[in-house]
């Protein structure tokens, strides 16, 4: 069993230039492993909570240093000389160290970088590839690579604000291989490029996801470039390329309404606004196209275009188990976005994907827009049967690190890309009695 020697932690910075963590685990044997923690900026409010250092005189007080003395201060003393079999154990002792529901004494971000470190360190203790070591982790193997579907336009608080959806995203749903559809992508990017250049008279200057941002008029204004880029690359749209969207739409309601682009929007004329779209463009999943905290009409979102599409919570179901169970029980969903430092804990995040693929959910395994060089989603997503995953664009070294991982595993171990989305995939399974773990607020 892994005996647990050491921890190191250091303040790294991120694709945003703002201050993360890296964490080193040891094991007995000589066994050294780190692992670098993201961070998000359309947060949700039920997500775990990152430890930021508060002192305004030091990057803004979004600084590290506490999160670091937390694994180098008290965990490592709770865990130094501990033997830990399975990830499950680590994550546990980690929660039980801790104590609040949120993760809010010794980070969030503190517990997720020695949960990670203890998966590399683990995988490497095991004499496994870290995808193994995941798939073992969640009792699943690997049998593809996630489709990617690959920001090509961003807003909303990635972009300025420039308009107040978030992302429009390319699902490259012909290609046959990863290394193919990269190579698609990359072409309707170029043309993308230069439809900022010449339409927007703009330098295709990119966003925090690699997301070209131009000033749309409005927010459709995504989706008509998209098929434009689409086209003029030579693809036709429904055919090589669907799309997605992050609406991220918790950042544009207030308690009652949307102002979306200048417009004020009742939840139920989102509704019949999300039905226009996915009716005049060919989108496959829609991703917090209602608010987290309107939950009460999600069911009607579902009702309305889920025979059709992907029904995407991220705020909504922030990667938590409690908030996941209730929503397959309400059919507030059909699909998880899983980001795991939202919940914190590798165990925790492989739960939550757990109840989504017991239910017949889909699973977007997704990166944060504050990333680093770490490439450990991508084995993370193999392991645990991604069907999508969303990492940026195909621009930012931080997003490229996460993609050319999945190409080495592509090369290395012949795993073939995900089957493309297809809507009888979701109406056929019966819904679970599920465990609603209550391990977070709300
Ligand atoms: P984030 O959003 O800013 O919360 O990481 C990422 C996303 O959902 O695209
Ligand atoms: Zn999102």
């Amino acid at each position: 069993m892994p005996t647990l020697t050491n921890l190191l932690a250091l303040e790294i910075l991120d694709s945003r230039g703002r201050p993360t963590l890296q964490v080193g685990c040891e094991l007995a044997g000589g066994i050294l492993a780190w692992a670098q923690v993201p961070s998000g900026a359309s947060t949700g409010a039920a997500e775990c909570h990152e430890l930021r250092d508060g002192d305004t005189s030091r990057h803004g007080g979004k600084g590290c240093l506490r999160a670091c003395a937390s694994v180098t201060g008290e965990i490592r003393a709770a865990l130094t000389g501990r033997s830990f079999e399975k990830q499950d154990d680590l994550d546990g002792a980690l929660c039980a160290l801790d104590g609040t529901a949120e993760k809010s004494r010794l980070g969030a971000n503190a517990i997720l970088g020695v949960s990670l470190a203890f998966s590399r360190a683990w995988a490497r203790w095991h004499h496994v590839p870290l995808h193994e070591a995941f798939a073992q982790i969640a009792g699943l193997h690997p049998v593809h690579l996630p489709r990617p579907t690959i920001n090509l336009f961003s807003g909303g608080k990635h972009a300025g604000g420039q308009v107040s959806i978030q992302d429009v995203l390319l699902l490259p749903i012909r290609a046959a291989t990863l290394s193919d559809a990269l190579a698609d992508v990359c072409r309707v990017y170029e043309s993308a490029k230069r439809i900022v250049e010449t339409q927007y008279r703009s330098r295709p200057l990119v966003a925090d996801e690699g997301g070209l941002a131009p000033d749309f008029p409005d927010s459709e204004s995504m989706l008509k470039d998209a098929l434009l880029a689409i086209g003029d690359a030579g693809f036709e749209p429904g055919r090589d390329f669907a799309l997605a969207v992050d609406l991220a739409s918790s950042h544009f309601a207030d308690p009652s309404h949307y102002f979306l682009d200048g417009r004020r929007l009742s939840p139920a004329e989102m509704v019949e606004l999300l039905d226009d779209w996915t009716r005049r463009y060919p989108i496959v999943s829609v991703e917090d196209g209602l608010a987290e905290h309107h939950g009460e009409f999600w069911p009607s979102l579902v009702n309305r275009i889920g025979a059709r599409v992907l029904v995407l919570g991220d705020d909504f179901l922030c990667t938590n188990p409690g908030r996941i169970g209730r929503a397959i029980v309400d059919g507030a969903a059909n699909a998880l976005l899983l980001k795991v430092n939202q919940i914190g804990t590798v165990s925790q995040a492989a739960l939550a994907g757990g109840l989504a693929r017991q239910a017949g959910w889909h699973v977007t395994v997704s990166a944060r827009s504050g990333e680093t060089e770490d490439d450990w989603l991508a084995d993370l997503a193999v392991g645990w049967q991604g069907d999508h995953i969303k990492i940026g664009s195909i621009t930012r070294s931080e997003r490229l690190a996460k993609y050319n991982r999945l190409l080495t595993l592509e090369r290395q171990y012949g795993l073939p890309l995900a089957p493309p989305f297809r809507p009888e995939a979701l109406q056929s399974r019966p819904i679970p009695s599920v465990k609603t773990p209550g391990t977070n607020k709300k």
